[in-house]
C-alpha cells in the first residue's frame, strides 16, 4: 500500500484518533517513519506552551524535496508531478512529469546558488500561478533558502513590509502575471516596492506576459539567462542542502488584529509530515488520481496542498493559472473535463460565485471522473454545500469541509472523504494528532455537547506555526497568552448534539472576505492614509457571495462636495496601500464615531448597522455622544 498510515475506515480512524491522544509520540514517530531522512531523530517531541517553545523530531536531518522529488524517481520517474492549464484555454498546457520537475528545481537551485543565496538567506517570491512558481519555491528548499511568497495581488507597499521585516536579500518575479482579462505587471510592482528594500541585492525575472519591463544594471536578471548559464556549466546535480527537522522552510504573512500583518514560520520537518499526513487522509488520496486545488500559491492553502503535500505523497497536482469566470464561469468544469480531474478542492466563495450562473456552464460538461470535494478558507453555507453536492458531485462525491489556518500548517478538523458522515456547514471530527477544546471568555472549558466557545488546541501538532518572525513576542501574545496552556485560533466554533465541530467564524478584527484573510486595523490605516480622512473604522457584513464584505465609516476633515469622488480616492487609496483584495465594498461618510468615554470605538454597534440589525443595538448609554449614533443609523448603506 501506498499509505500505511491513510486511514481505512470510520473505526481505523477513531482507533488511530486514541492512539494519537494516548502516545502522541508514538503516533506521529509511526508517520514520520515513512519518509527520507538523512538522519533519525532523536527526540519526537518537546513543548511547552508558555514560552511557547515546540520542537518536533529533534536532531533529525532531512531535506524536504528529497522527499518530495528524489525518493519518487525511481517508481514515478515518468508521472506527471504538476500538469499546468494555462489562464487562456486556447494556450498548450503543459505536463511536468516528477523526473522533469526534479531537474529543474536542481538548475533553478543551482541559479540561486551562483547568485550568493545560501542555506538560511530570505528569498521572496512575487509571481503569477505558473509552474516555475512552484519551482522557484522548491529550488528555495532544495538549498535551505527561506522562502516568502507573496499572494501576486498585493501591493508594492505590503511587498515592501515583507521584505523590510524578512530582510530579504533576493526577489523572484516575472514580467507580468495573466489572471482573466488582466495582464497584472508584476516586475513594475516590484520596482516600487524595492525603493524602500536596501536588503535586496538581486531580482530574477522570469519571462510570462512579454509585457515590458525595465531591467536595472547589476541587480535585475532573466531568469531564461541564468538558467543558460547553468546549462553552460554543463548543468551539475544539486545536492540538497541538510537541514535540521527545526530549520526554517518558509515565512508566510498573514493579517491579525492589529495593523501589520505577521510572519507566521513553519520549519521543514514537522510541516512535511503534517502536510503530507492531511493531505493523504483527509482527501484519502490514491495512487494515479488527478488532483486540483483552485488555490494561488500565494496562501498557505497554496503551500500546503498544491506543492508540498501533493508532491511529497507523489500526487499528481493541477495548477491553474487563471480565474474560475475566465474565458466563462463553465472553466473549472472544463478544466476538470479536460484533464479527468478526481479530487477537486475550492472555496464557498468560488461556488457561491458560480452559482450565480445558473447550470448552463455546468451543463455538457462530463464531471464523472470527479470522486471527491474539497471546501476550504471559510464557513460554507447550506446552499453553497448542496449545489456543490448536487450539481458538481453529482450526489455521488464526498465533500469535505477543511478548517484550518496558515498558523496550522495544515488541515486540522475535516471529515474524511467517503468515511466521516458529513453535514452541510460542519467542519465535523478533528484529525487525528489534533486535539481541539472550546472554552468561554474567562479561559474556562466548555464540555460536553451542544455548546458554543472559543475554538483552541491544547496539544501541539506537527505543523504548527513556530514563531512569527522577528519577534517571539508576538507569537505567544497573539496566539499563546490569551489562555494559558492553550493554542488560541481566534475562530468562534460549536460543538452539536454528535460531537461534531462548526465554525462559526473569527470573534477578533479579522475579516474573511472571499477567503482572504484580512484585519481591519490595517483596512483602518490604509483609508487613514488618505489626505482628506479624519478617522475610520472598519468592520464586517455578511456579503452574499465573499462571505464578508468591507464596510467603512469615515470621518473627512471637512463636507467633502463630491463625495463620489472621494470614495473613489479611498478605494485607490486603499489599493495602493494594501492591495485591491482589501478595498472597502462601502464607505459611509459620518460626522463623528461611537465611543466609549475612554475613547474607544464601539465596533459592536458599527458592526450591527452594518449587518442591518437596527434595532438590536444594545446598551448605548455609555456612549460619549449616543447621538452619532442616530445619525450613522440614518445614513446607513
Ligand atoms: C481562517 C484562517 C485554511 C487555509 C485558508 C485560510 C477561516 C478556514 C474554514 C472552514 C470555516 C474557515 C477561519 C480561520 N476558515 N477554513 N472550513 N470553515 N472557517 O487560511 O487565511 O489563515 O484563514 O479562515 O476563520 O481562522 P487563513
Amino acid at each position: 500500500m501506498a499509505y500505511p498510515y491513510q486511514i481505512k475506515s470510520l473505526e481505523d480512524y477513531q482507533q488511530q484518533y486514541q492512539q494519537s491522544v494516548i502516545d502522541p509520540e508514538g503516533f506521529w514517530a509511526n508517520v514520520a517513519d515513512h519518509f527520507y531522512w538523512r538522519r533519525k531523530w532523536d527526540k519526537v517531541l518537546d513543548w511547552n506552551f508558555k514560552d511557547p517553545d515546540v520542537k518536533w523530531f529533534t536532531g533529525g536531518k532531512l531535506n524536504i524535496t528529497e522527499n518530495c522529488l528524489d525518493r519518487h524517481l525511481g517508481t514515478l520517474g515518468n508521472t506527471p508531478a504538476i500538469i499546468w492549464e494555462p489562464n487562456d484555454p486556447e494556450e498548450r498546457h503543459r505536463v511536468i512529469t516528477y523526473r522533469d520537475l526534479y531537474n529543474k528545481v536542481c538548475q533553478f537551485a543551482n541559479v540561486l546558488k551562483n547568485n550568493g543565496v545560501k542555506k538560511g538567506d530570505r528569498v521572496c517570491i512575487y509571481m503569477g500561478m505558473i509552474p516555475e512558481l512552484a519551482i522557484a519555491v522548491l529550488a528555495c528548499a532544495r538549498i535551505g533558502a527561506i522562502h516568502s511568497v507573496v499572494f501576486g495581488g498585493f501591493s508594492a507597499q505590503s511587498i515592501a513590509d515583507r521584505i523590510q521585516d524578512a530582510q530579504a536579500s533576493l526577489v523572484i518575479t516575472c514580467d507580468g502575471a495573466f489572471r482573466g482579462n488582466k495582464d497584472i505587471p508584476l516586475k513594475s510592482v516590484i520596482d516600487d516596492a524595492l525603493i524602500g528594500c536596501p536588503s535586496v541585492k538581486k531580482v530574477i525575472v522570469c519571462t510570462r506576459t512579454r509585457t515590458p519591463v525595465s531591467m536595472i544594471k547589476g541587480r535585475d536578471l532573466w531568469w531564461e539567462d541564468e538558467i543558460k548559464q547553468v546549462e553552460t556549466m554543463g548543468n551539475p546535480p544539486c545536492p540538497a542542502e541538510e537541514m535540521d527537522a527545526e530549520d526554517m522552510l518558509f515565512i508566510l504573512y498573514t493579517s491579525g488584529s492589529t495593523g501589520k500583518p505577521k510572519g507566521v514560520v513553519h520549519t521543514v520537518g514537522g510541516y512535511m509530515v503534517y502536510a503530507n499526513y492531511t493531505f493523504v487522509n483527509t482527501f484519502q488520496y490514491q495512487p494515479g488520481e488527478v488532483y486540483f486545488c483552485t488555490a494561488d500559491v500565494g496562501w498557505i492553502t497554496g503551500h500546503s496542498y498544491i506543492i508540498y503535500g501533493p508532491l511529497s505523497a507523489g500526487a499528481t497536482t493541477l495548477m491553474f493559472e487563471g480565474v474560475p469566470t475566465y474565458p466563462d464561469a463553465g472553466r473549472l468544469w472544463s478544466i476538470v473535463d479536460k484533464f479527468r480531474v478526481n479530487i477537486l478542492y475550492t472555496a464557498p466563495t468560488a461556488i457561491r460565485s458560480l452559482m450565480g450562473y445558473g447550470l448552463g456552464p455546468v451543463n455538457h460538461k462530463d464531471l464523472s471522473s470527479l470522486r471527491k470535494l474539497g471546501s476550504v478558507g471559510e464557513p460554507i453555507n447550506e446552499e453553497a454545500w448542496h449545489w456543490f453536492k448536487d450539481h458538481i458531485g453529482k450526489g455521488r462525491c464526498p465533500i469535505v469541509d477543511t478548517w484550518w489556518q496558515t498558523e496550522t500548517g495544515g488541515i486540522m478538523i475535516t471529515p474524511i472523504a467517503g468515511i466521516t458522515k458529513e453535514k452541510p456547514g460542519y467542519a465535523t471530527l478533528p484529525l487525528p494528532g489534533i486535539q481541539p477544546i472550546l472554552v468561554d471568555e474567562t479561559g474556562k472549558e466548555v464540555t460536553g455537547n451542544n455548546v458554543n466557545g472559543n475554538l483552541c488546541i491544547k496539544f501541539p501538532w506537527p505543523g504548527m506555526l513556530r514563531t512569527t518572525y522577528g519577534d517571539h513576542e508576538r507569537c505567544r501574545t497573539t496566539y499563546f497568552a490569551t489562555y494559558e496552556n492553550l493554542y488560541f485560533t481566534g475562530d468562534g466554533c460549536l460543538r452539536d448534539e454528535d460531537g461534531y465541530y462548526r465554525i462559526t467564524g473569527r470573534v477578533d478584527d479579522v475579516l474573511n472576505v472571499s477567503g482572504h484573510r484580512i484585519g481591519t486595523a490595517e483596512v483602518e490605516n490604509a483609508i487613514n492614509m488618505h489626505a482628506g480622512v479624519v478617522e475610520s473604522a472598519v468592520v464586517g457584513y455578511p456579503h452574499d457571495i465573499k462571505g464578508q464584505g468591507i464596510y467603512a465609516y469615515v470621518i473627512t476633515e471637512r463636507q467633502t462636495h463630491d463625495p463620489e469622488l472621494t470614495k473613489k480616492d479611498i478605494l485607490q487609496t486603499v489599493s495602493r496601500i494594501i492591495g485591491p483584495i482589501a478595498k472597502p465594498d462601502k464607505i459611509q461618510f459620518v460626522s463623528g464615531l461611537p465611543k466609549t468615554r475612554s475613547g474607544k470605538i464601539m465596533r459592536r454597534i458599527l458592526r450591527k448597522i452594518a449587518e442591518g440589525e437596527l434595532d438590536n443595538l444594545g446598551d448605548i448609554s455609555t456612549l460619549l455622544d449616543p447621538v452619532v449614533v442616530e445619525e450613522i443609523k440614518r445614513g446607513r448603506l
